[in-house]
């Protein structure tokens, strides 16, 4: 392999998760402050960051034919970066089967990427994949230019070990980032045009102060307030949450603070107690519902959204029909599902039943379908509700718009405004995903 050149462009890949959106833009900004500068639509790029999920599926194999993909006509390739949870959990596995890959740099340490960079430019295969007890916000260059729906990354890391999960060891334990800086970090996206932050964390209620005295010992709901109180932040939301951690004050929110969006995603995973048991999941169909009915209290129309998995090791058809009443029963707004997928060293791997794939292909489409009615029906009842919209982006038809509502559907109309605009809209039309609307 020759040693590639001090790159003077890049590109930024991310899949997967919000979380990694985040870590994206941050690497991002960690290269532009480095001199490099991101490559032009369309335009070759020195450097390629491939930043990883390995959630589901055959997360490592994709990342090989990402690499093999980068691969140039006349046989050379860019430098090659393969972070996120992927480089986390696989990065000797990279670094020995794909020699065009330069450097491997893990989710707690990609503050480290411009000394990896300049070790990679002299010919040296860099690998980085520490879970320093530092953090690496302090070292990551102020925020700049984002988009009007900006994520802030406030925890990372989960304790909870659900037994078909791999977040524990790719993030690593949970860790909630000072309150002070996540001001100072809302009021510099703020600043750079944010009008909507969204709060992240693989288990972002479980945020804590953790420079709080005893006295206040209050969870998100206190981060929530103090946003709150800044100027031209009219949005709140934050993703995702676990139902145990859903406490009385963070519920009170919902009806307190006017920034925070009555939308909550709180996955459940299944709606079977016994695959919940062998989830580890740690709460019950009942007390997800509970959770429910304490959030509908304060906050009626408050969307719902969640998180399914299918084919979990040993589930019968019967426990599976469990999961689509209740899909059925809670009425979402909206849902991810997928079929269970074996990761490597988590304990449901090991687990005896394993589901066949046509089984499991054959019960995520009869959830979507519930899903899918559900989510038309609370789209129908939108109808006729005027509300603001936040202008994200230009929609495939000229003069057209797309923006969120409060309840986070999509909803595209026409006319005059800019992006970051809050707008009126009547919403007119449901349609499966989004919503035609109309500027009032
Ligand atoms: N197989 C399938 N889905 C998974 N998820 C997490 N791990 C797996 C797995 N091994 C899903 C869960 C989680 C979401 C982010 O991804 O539903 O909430
Ligand atoms: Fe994974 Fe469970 Fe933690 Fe969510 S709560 S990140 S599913 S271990």
């Amino acid at each position: 392999m020759t040693a590639p050149a001090s790159p003077r462009t890049y590109r930024v890949k991310s899949f997967g998760c919000q979380m990694n959106v985040y870590d994206g833009e941050r690497m991002a900004e960690l290269l532009d402050r480095q001199g490099i500068a991101p490559a032009a639509d369309g335009e070759d790029a020195d450097l390629v960051v491939l930043n990883t999920c390995h959630i589901r599926e055959r997360a490592t194999e994709k990342v090989f034919s990402d690499i093999g993909r980068l691969k140039r006509a006349d046989g050379t390739s860019p430098m090659i970066a393969v972070a996120g949870c992927v480089a986390q959990a696989e990065g000797q596995e990279i670094m020995r089967r794909a020699p065009s890959v330069n450097l491997v740099v893990g989710p707690q340490v990609y503050h480290r990427l411009p000394e990896l960079i300049d070790a990679a430019s002299k010919g040296e295969r860099a690998i980085d994949t520490d879970m320093p007890a530092e953090t690496k916000f302090a070292a990551l260059p102020a925020r700049r230019k984002v988009g009007p729906a900006a994520f802030l990354t406030v925890q990372e890391g989960c304790d909870k070990f659900c037994t078909y999960c791999v977040v524990p060891y790719t993030r690593g334990a949970e860790i909630s980032r000072p309150f002070a800086d996540l001001v100072g970090e809302a009021q510099r996206l703020v600043d750079a045009g944010a009008k909507e932050i969204t709060l992240l964390g693989q288990n972002v209620n479980a945020w804590r102060d953790s420079g709080a005295r005893d006295a206040d010992r209050r969870g998100l709901e206190k981060l929530i307030e103090a946003l709150a109180l800044i100027p031209g932040l009219p949005r709140i939301r934050y993703t995702t949450s676990h139902p145990n951690d859903m406490t009385d004050g963070l519920i009170a929110a919902h009806r307190d603070i006017p920034q925070l969006m009555p939308f909550l995603h709180l996955p459940v995973q299944a709606g079977s107690d016994r695959v919940l048991k062998a989830m580890n999941r740690s709460h019950s169909v009942a007390s997800y519902l509970a959770v429910l009915d304490k959030i509908r209290a304060v906050r009626p129309d408050i969307a719902l959204s969640g998180d399914f998995i299918v084919g979990f090791p040993g589930e019968s058809d019967a426990e599976f029909e469990e999961t689509v009443r209740l899909v059925e029963q809670v009425g979402y707004a909206q849902c991810f599902s997928f079929k269970y997928s074996p990761r490597p060293g988590t304990p449901a791997a090991a687990m005896d039943g394993q589901v066949s794939a046509a089984l499991m292909d054959e019960r995520l489409q009869r959830l979507q379908a519930a899903i899918s009615a559900g989510q038309l029906v609370f789209n129908e009842r939108s109808v006729g509700r005027t509300c603001t919209v936040l202008v994200e982006r230009k929609g495939k038809y000229p003069g057209q718009w797309l923006g969120k509502t409060p309840w986070l559907q999509s909803a595209h109309f026409t006319g005059d405004v800019r992006i970051g605009d809050l707008v009126e809209v009547r919403l007119n039309e449901a349609l499966g995903n989004s919503l035609a609307a109309q500027l009032v």
